[in-house]
């Protein structure tokens, strides 16, 4: 396992934007790991999907299903919770502070009072107020810091990056993934150049198996931090068991077992434990299930770390 997971990022292409990444990761890490912040515990939080390119020069790719919405939710718990986050996300999916903002909040939000003022439309004035002030408040105090990606070369590359910068901070440090990992890709050296032709009938693709990169995660890059790990399921008859599965093989403290029709209302936490279900408040219409999942996982990171220090 541990040569595919070398020989994966020997051949993927280099992060862009190495350099400045990792002077911002630095920098957020060591603000709220001084004494200076108090010593907050630091999340990172990923979200979305990611792509597989099918060329290089990349006009196709396959796509993995997720909004974004779960990783947003959460984020913005989290840093309710004291947490720094570190939200890992794919571009253009939901942000956090945004779930009460329009679909296109940019077109649907303002409006032109005369040629040269733009406002907010009044039936979204509270909304658009209300996500500025909240992520503005998140950054300023140096407890949100947003890292993006697309493909699955960056979104590995980037995890990597951030669980070494966290390492020193151990059990205070927590990764709570879910993002929907590509689970094949096409490797960047047998990948072609231009884009696919396509007058020369049907397309053949073969799609190498991403390596699982829990297992690293847990066994190296972040031996003492927390982990939740997540897991999806259209069968709702397999969900558990595959969640358990899961705890087991890659040693995580929790795996968040949700099936695609209901995640929105409830989810199940496994761990060692036992089984949690955890369910929206069906009776307050603003309630979403993020507000009591890391309620939740909050705690048990709380006796996470006691048990660590005791
Ligand atoms: O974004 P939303 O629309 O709100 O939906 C949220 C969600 C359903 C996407 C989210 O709650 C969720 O379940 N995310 C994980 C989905 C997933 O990819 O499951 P998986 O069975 O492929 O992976 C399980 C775990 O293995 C994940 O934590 C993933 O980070 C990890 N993984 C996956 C592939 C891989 N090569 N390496 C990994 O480490």
């Amino acid at each position: 396992m541990e040569d595919e997971i070398s020989s994966f990022f020997e051949s993927s292409p280099p992060l862009k934007n190495m350099k400045e990444t990792t002077e911002n990761l630095n920098q957020f890490i060591e603000l709220n790991s001084s004494g200076f912040s108090g010593g907050r515990r630091i999340v990172c939080v990923t979200s979305g999907g990611t792509t597989v390119p099918l060329e290089q020069r990349c006009v196709r790719y396959i796509d993995n299903f997720s909004s974004g919405n779960r990783g947003a939710a959460s984020t913005e718990n989290f840093v309710k919770a004291g947490y720094a986050v570190i939200f890992l996300y794919r571009r253009g999916t939901c942000q956090p502070y945004c779930r009460s903002l329009p679909d296109d909040p940019f077109l649907e939000c303002f409006e032109f009072t005369d040629k040269t003022n733009i406002q907010v439309h009044k039936s979204h004035l509270e909304a658009v107020k209300m996500a500025v002030m909240d992520q503005q408040a998140a950054v300023a105090e140096g407890r949100l810091l947003k890292l993006p990606f697309s493909t699955i070369y960056e979104y590995l590359q980037m995890l990597r990056l951030i669980a070494t910068a966290l390492k020193d901070v151990g059990p205070c440090s927590m990764f709570y993934l879910a993002a929907a990992v590509s689970d094949f890709y096409v490797p960047w050296e047998s990948m072609t150049e231009h884009k696919i032709e396509s007058g020369s009938g049907p397309l053949d693709i073969r799609l190498a198996q991403v390596p699982k990169m829990l297992s690293i995660l847990r066994s190296n890059w972040a031996q003492k931090a927390f982990c939740i790990s997540f897991k999806l399921e259209t069968d709702s008859k397999i969900l558990i068991e595959k969640a358990t599965k899961a705890l087991r093989k890659y040693k995580v403290h929790a795996v968040v077992a949700n099936e695609l029709s209901t995640r929105k209302e409830e989810v199940v936490v496994v761990s060692s434990s036992g089984n949690v279900v955890v369910r929206r408040e069906c009776d307050k219409p603003e309630s979403i299930v993020e507000d009591n999942l890391i309620r939740l996982i909050v705690d048990r990171h709380s006796t996470y770390i006691k048990e660590y220090h005791s």
